[in-house]
């Protein structure tokens, strides 16, 4: 059982810390060859990080953020709650546009927003807590995905995992990558694939950088080797998290997430999204409603700062996709698991 994870072994990474009048970010733009601590010390900068990737993952960028509001309080005055609300209010909305497409960003402010506008005298204290709040709450989350998910997968399988969705990526143990945690410590999960993750590289840099801090030893494969890993039989399941799921179960992701859950199904092998309800957005009917981040062009020219694209070419760079609920064979939050998502299982567990 999961619960007898030793968290302490398992669980060790955390990106984002409070101080007390401080937010420290792990720059993840340097991992696995530095790792270093950034220091915000207002709200802006917290925004810049997240746009920068400084720190990245959709749980951890709606913490950041809600940090980032602790932050901004420090700048105004007001009496209450409600007269801070007003004035916090273009601050959040920095916030918010830093990145578009996970809405745990979004969400973590409408949460903020509304303690705050409920909030007396004592605003800044209620702020504080929220954020704390919002944090524990994820971690709890994370430690919940990764018993039921794992409980999904046969003993002795191999997995094929996208991006970097751990302690990285969320306040600890990570969604997917919890998941993989949970199933490699009860011994379901034989063998973990990690794809590299192109063009930033959160798979090669991150997820196994993340998985050997935990003595667990991946084997790293190019994104373009995918299916072709999927067909030697090696893996049972390909476990991703996700930015944005939507009313009809649609799940937005890193790209490349779409071809790997059509290439799962074409193999026959299981597609699992692991994400918090904080991921969850009902107002968002499908996948077509979805804002696509697209990034620098400039990403794609070289790697590390070496230029291996030819000289004078344009790029196209999409960094999610959208998952049709068809191809998911289970999403699975902290409130349970959701078999062949559609959009009436989504309401039946988030129409409330
Ligand atoms: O651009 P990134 O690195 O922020 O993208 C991250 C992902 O796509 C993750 O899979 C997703 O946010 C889930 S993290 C628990």
């Amino acid at each position: 059982m999961t619960d007898a994870i030793d968290f302490d072994r398992y669980d060790r990474i955390r990106p984002i810390r409070w101080t007390g009048d401080s937010l420290e970010l792990l720059d993840q733009r340097k991992l696995p060859f530095v790792v270093e601590y950034v220091r915000c010390d207002d709200s802006d900068a917290v925004a810049a990080a997240i746009h920068a990737l400084t720190v990245r993952g959709a749980p951890a960028i709606g913490i950041a953020a809600a940090w980032g509001v602790v932050l901004a309080a420090r700048t105004v005055d007001a009496a209450d709650g409600a007269q801070a609300v007003a004035l916090l209010e273009p601050a959040m909305q920095r916030l918010n546009a830093a990145r578009p497409t996970a809405v745990n960003l979004a969400w973590a402010l409408a949460r903020m927003r509304r303690v705050l506008a409920a909030a007396g005298s004592d605003w800044r204290a209620v702020l504080e807590r929220e954020a704390q709040a919002i944090a524990e709450e994820d971690l709890a989350a994370n430690r919940r995905m990764g018993a039921l998910g794992a409980a999904l997968i046969t003993p002795g399988s191999g997995v094929l995992t996208h991006c970097n969705t751990g302690s990285l990526a969320t306040a600890g143990f990570g969604t997917a990558l919890g998941v993989i945690r949970a199933g490699v410590a009860e011994g379901r999960i034989d063998k973990v694939y990690a794809g590299e993750t192109r063009p930033w590289l959160q798979g090669a840099r991150l997820t196994v950088w993340e998985l050997q801090q935990d003595g667990i030893v991946p084997t790293l494969i190019a994104d373009s080797a995918a299916s072709h890993l999927m067909k030697t039989g090696e893996v049972q399941w390909v476990v991703v998290g996700a930015d944005r799921i939507c009313a009809n179960g649609d799940t937005a992701n890193k790209i490349g997430t779409y071809q790997l859950a059509i290439a799962a199904r074409h193999h026959g092998l299981k597609f699992m999204v692991v994400a918090p309800s904080s991921t969850v957005d009902m107002d968002t009917p499908s996948g077509d409603a979805i804002h696509i981040e697209e990034r620098d062009p400039g990403e794609l020219f070289g790697v590390g700062g070496v230029r291996t694209a030819a000289q004078d070419v344009g790029a196209w760079n999409p960094v999610f996709d959208v998952t049709p609920h068809e191809l998911i064979d289970a999403i699975v939050t902290e409130r349970g698991v959701i078999e062949r998502p559609d959009a009436a299982a989504m309401k039946a567990a988030f129409g409330d």
